[in-house]
């Protein structure tokens, strides 16, 4: 069986134990491949790397950087079927749902590429007449990149792309259940040219590269997707060598839908936002606002356009729904529908639990599922399931909805449905949300601020607000 490497200072190296992890593939529960399994040691060296390698990258001409993000955006989509078939492999989730997110990680690349070449300074007029004021915006330095398992190519190229363009150099971190597409990307990263030690990757537990890359002083960004837990705690590690951070954490997305939206519109963007990815997306909707008068009408849609999906494993063509990752999804997912339940929530659809797994490691599919009735007492009504259940509650009036919508303490992403422009824009500003779908259920695109308000994080990737965490602003104060 393959055994993938550490990339460290350009070159592909084993860790100093020679220990190996295992990934697993989610739909089976079979190991597909071994991964060096780096600690301590190895990230100080990818750090090195990383520091030594920033005293040319950060004064590489903007233009040479972006040619190499442009070539690297060419190679991902070249290559967008092989690092799919990775992907589907070591995460579960459907081949062309997949590939779209190969696409979706290379248009980083193909963004940053331009942004670049644009990290434009300022002059300020002085108040005195014999000075002048400048306002730099410089490469932050070496960044520790440390990204999830539900999106193994995008959320890692959604932070390498800006890092790179800013002039900044990387340690990255990938997930332990899916470090081969990332091992795969850098392979690409490595053809189109970047020099060595610009991106570096170690992959084991991540206590042990989390602690070393939060305690040295060289890293000057730390850059984290994943739970909210882990997002404070390597905020406050990251506290001791005041890192500058940015937090992409957990969500609890409500979805409103008003009685004057297009129902079937209401329909698409449901599904779009809960079972993209089998519903493992920190921007999937948790919980379902809608107005009483069309509520039977919106269940008796959703359900009839769930029975046309398909459950299974990625690779079978007409899939449309994964597995979950692992075990312990598995058990949170089904804990938080049997509590429900057992609460007086009532099953409108779907329910059904399975482990077709050949071993305990995987194979965990459950049905989309869609559950009336629910009260705050309910699990899932305050804390994310990362899963395929479409939770209901009813409501009113819009005043209503915005306060039950709002009352939570994440605060990433919130959907609205409604043929209203006007209640369009009034929800939107209202809703204390980073991220707000209008009758749209996929808003994440690379050229808009992705990020969340509350405990759902700080800081937002893409577009040019992508750029800014990794720059540091220099004034000048010159006396002529
Ligand atoms: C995430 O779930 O963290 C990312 C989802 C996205 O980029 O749409």
């Amino acid at each position: 069986m393959k055994g993938h490497r550490l990339y460290i200072d350009g070159e592909w190296v084993l860790s100093d134990s020679e220990a190996f992890f295992d990934v697993v593939n989610p739909s089976t529960g079979l190991v597909i491949g071994r991964m060096s399994k780096a600690g301590a040691d190895e990230t100080k060296r990818a750090i090195d790397a990383a520091a030594e390698a920033y005293k040319k990258w950060s004064v590489t001409p903007p233009n040479e950087r972006g040619a190499i993000l442009r070539r690297a955006y060419e190679l991902l989509m070249e290559n967008k079927r092989e690092i799919a078939e990775a992907m589907t492999l070591e995460q579960g989730k459907p081949l062309k749902e997949a590939e779209g997110e190969v696409a979706y990680a290379a248009s980083f690349f193909e963004w940053y590429a331009e942004e670049a070449k644009r990290i434009y300074g300022e002059t300020i007029p002085s108040w005195y007449m014999n000075k002048r004021i400048m306002v730099l915006r410089q490469p932050i330095g070496v960044v520790a990149a440390i990204t999830p398992w539900n999106f193994p190519a995008a959320m890692v190229t959604r932070k390498i792309a800006p890092a790179l363009a800013a002039g900044c150099t990387v340690v990255l971190k990938p997930a332990t259940q899916t470090p081969i597409t990332a091992v795969r990307i850098m392979a690409l990263l490595e053809q189109a040219g970047l020099p060595k030690g610009v991106v570096n990757l170690v992959a084991g537990p991540a206590n042990d590269i989390g602690e070393a890359l939060m305690k040295d002083t060289r890293v000057k960004k730390l850059t984290f997707t994943g739970s909210t837990e882990v997002g404070k705690l390597l905020m406050q590690q990251a506290a001791s060598t005041v890192k500058k951070v940015s937090l992409e954490l957990g969500g609890h997305a409500p979805m409103v839908v008003f009685e004057d939206a297009d129902l079937d519109k209401a329909v698409e963007g449901a599904i779009a936002t809960k079972l993209r990815n089998c519903g493992q997306t920190c921007i999937s909707t948790n919980r379902f606002y809608i107005q009483e008068s069309i509520s039977q009408e919106f269940i008796k849609r959703l359900a009839e356009r769930l029975k046309t999906m398909k459950l299974g494993d990625g690779f079978e063509e007409d899939t449309d729904i994964g597995p979950l990752i692992d075990n312990k999804s598995y058990l949170k997912v089904k804990h938080h529908i049997e509590d429900a339940l057992k609460k007086g929530a009532v099953l409108e659809y779907g329910g059904g639990l399975k482990h077709v797994g050949a071993t305990e490691n995987g194979g965990y599919f459950i049905e989309p599922t869609i559950i009336s009735g629910i009260c705050k007492d309910m699990i899932i009504s305050t804390e994310e399931t990362f899963g395929p259940v479409i939770p209901i509650l009813t409501f009113k009036t819009e005043e209503e909805v915005i306060l039950a919508a709002n009352d939570t303490n994440y605060g990433l992403a919130a959907y609205l449905f409604t043929e209203s422009l006007a209640r369009s824009m009034r929800v939107s500003e209202a809703l204390e949300f980073g991220i707000i779908g209008v009758n749209d259920g996929r808003p994440s695109t690379a050229q808009a601020p992705f990020g969340g308000m509350k405990e759902s994080g700080i800081g937002r990737e893409g577009g040019k607000y992508g750029l800014e965490e990794f720059l540091e602003t220099k004034f000048i104060s010159m006396a002529l």
